[in-house]
């Protein structure tokens, strides 16, 4: 067993937080306040190959693995949590099921501008009544002739309205539950397809939340991402794969909050001594970076996993359940170790706060992380 990176993966980290600290950093702050996406963040990601990290060079890629591909999310996401979702909805969520499922049309031609980054990719399966109960989606799709008629709406779409490639899950049969389910690729200025709200949040504030409006929307039939009723299993498989983007999202934002909370202690004095002295600070510090660590080693084990071609599901929804749950009581207590600055907007750590909330609802429920583990238990 060996718990040391590869050179070429120790590089991509030193190359992601140089990026994240130059480019990323100065404007998260900014950024959030505004809630104002950046494509340039996007496009410069693009140039440094990170947009196609794990897939291969003749599909846009740079040809390197999972565990990669999570160190960057997780840098990203050191600085700004909206960047590191934008990377793990474009890379995980819509280009992952394409390098999957697609025929060889549908990678030279999605993949390839998803993974050189001259696309940026999302993944629509959530509806208003279709949360966490996917198969109950209302989305439809009907083949006309050469193409799939799509009606109804997607809602809280991450990189909604500013992507140009979606995964869209519909129904083809909505007698079948989930095998009436089918997948589809769209793309940005089909007829029929539009955007309607911009959801206002808590956190992740850089990274736009959009509502999709399907009406008459008509795609081309070659779009159909494997076959008819094969959707549910898509979905779920991307999933599998993209709770780890959101497990390496959550020990980002915790090591980010660690960093500053300790800066802080060491540099804030009261009663004639900086407060790290205490060791009631000292000791919350030493369970920080202890959750910390372990949410990392579950994150690089599941994406291990998946790089090894061995079962990873389990373990990804694992690390999305702890890191999410250590994301959360990690920037509590940064922002405690702040006192009342910390819950100003002069410091970061109430940023991190409002950010860590979200690793705990999307990509499944920390209810529903449980449910697959459990199911995985007994099955
Ligand atoms: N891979 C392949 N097949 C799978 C699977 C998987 N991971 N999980 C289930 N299936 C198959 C089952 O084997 C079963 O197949 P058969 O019918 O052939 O037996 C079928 O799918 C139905 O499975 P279930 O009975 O388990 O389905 P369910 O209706 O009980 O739902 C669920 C299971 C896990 C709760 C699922 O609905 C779920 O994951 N819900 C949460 C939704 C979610 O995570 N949404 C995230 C949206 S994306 C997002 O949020 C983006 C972002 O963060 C940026
Ligand atoms: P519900 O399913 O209504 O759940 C409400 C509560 O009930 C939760 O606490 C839940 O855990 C609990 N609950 C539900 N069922 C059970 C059960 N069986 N057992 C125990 N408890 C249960 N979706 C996309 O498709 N693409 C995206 O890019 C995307 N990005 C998102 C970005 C943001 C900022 C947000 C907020 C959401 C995003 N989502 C996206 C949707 C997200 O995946 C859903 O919000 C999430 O899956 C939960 O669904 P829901 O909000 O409908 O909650």
């Amino acid at each position: 067993m060996n718990f040391q990176l590869t050179e070429e993966q120790e590089m991509l980290r030193k190359m992601v937080q140089d990026f994240a600290k130059k480019e990323v950093e100065p404007t998260a702050a900014e950024r959030d306040e505004e809630e104002r996406f950046d494509r340039k963040i996007f496009d410069k990601m693009a140039e440094l190959g990170l947009t196609g990290i794990p897939w291969p060079e003749e599909y846009g890629g740079i040809g390197s693995d999972y565990v990669s591909y999570v160190i960057a999310v997780e840098e990203l996401s050191r600085v700004c949590a909206s960047t590191g979702v934008t990377l793990s909805a474009h890379l995980s969520l819509a280009s992952w099921p394409i390098y999957k499922y697609g025929n060889e049309e549908q990678k030279k031609n999605f993949l390839y501008r998803l993974a050189t980054g001259e696309a940026l990719g999302a993944y629509a399966l959530s509806e208003p009544g279709a949360g966490s109960d996917v198969a109950s989606m209302r989305t439809s799709a009907k083949l006309d002739g050469d193409h799939y008629i799509l009606n109804g709406s997607k809602v809280w779409i991450t990189n909604g309205g500013v992507a140009d490639i979606y995964v869209v899950f519909a129904k083809t049969d909505h007698d079948a539950r989930h095998k009436g389910i089918s997948a589809f690729i769209v793309e940005k200025g089909t007829e029929g397809f539009t955007f309607g709200k911009k959801e206002k949040k808590l956190g992740i504030r850089s990274s736009p939340t959009t509502e999709l409006i399907f009406e008459n929307c008509r795609v081309p039939k070659e779009n159909l991402l494997g076959n008819e009723g094969d959707g549910f299993k898509i979905a779920m498989s991307t999933l599998d794969g993209g709770r780890n983007g959101i497990a390496a999202q959550a020990v980002g934002i915790a090591q980010g909050a660690l960093d500053a909370a300790v800066n802080y202690a060491k540099e804030r004095e009261q009663f004639g001594k900086p407060i790290a002295n205490n060791q009631g600070i000292s000791f919350k510090l030493a369970d920080m970076a202890t959750e910390v660590e372990a949410a990392r080693l579950l994150t690089y084990q599941a994406a291990w996993l998946e790089s090894e071609g061995l079962p990873y599901g389990k373990a990804s929804a694992m690390s999305k359940l702890f890191a999410g749950d250590a994301a959360m009581r990690i920037t509590v207590e940064a922002v405690q170790v702040f006192g009342g600055y910390g819950y100003t907007k002069d410091y970061p750590v109430e940023r991190y706060m409002r950010d860590a909330k979200i690793t705990q609802i999307y990509e499944g429920t920390q209810e529903i992380q449980r449910l697959v583990i459990g199911r995985m238990l007994t099955k």
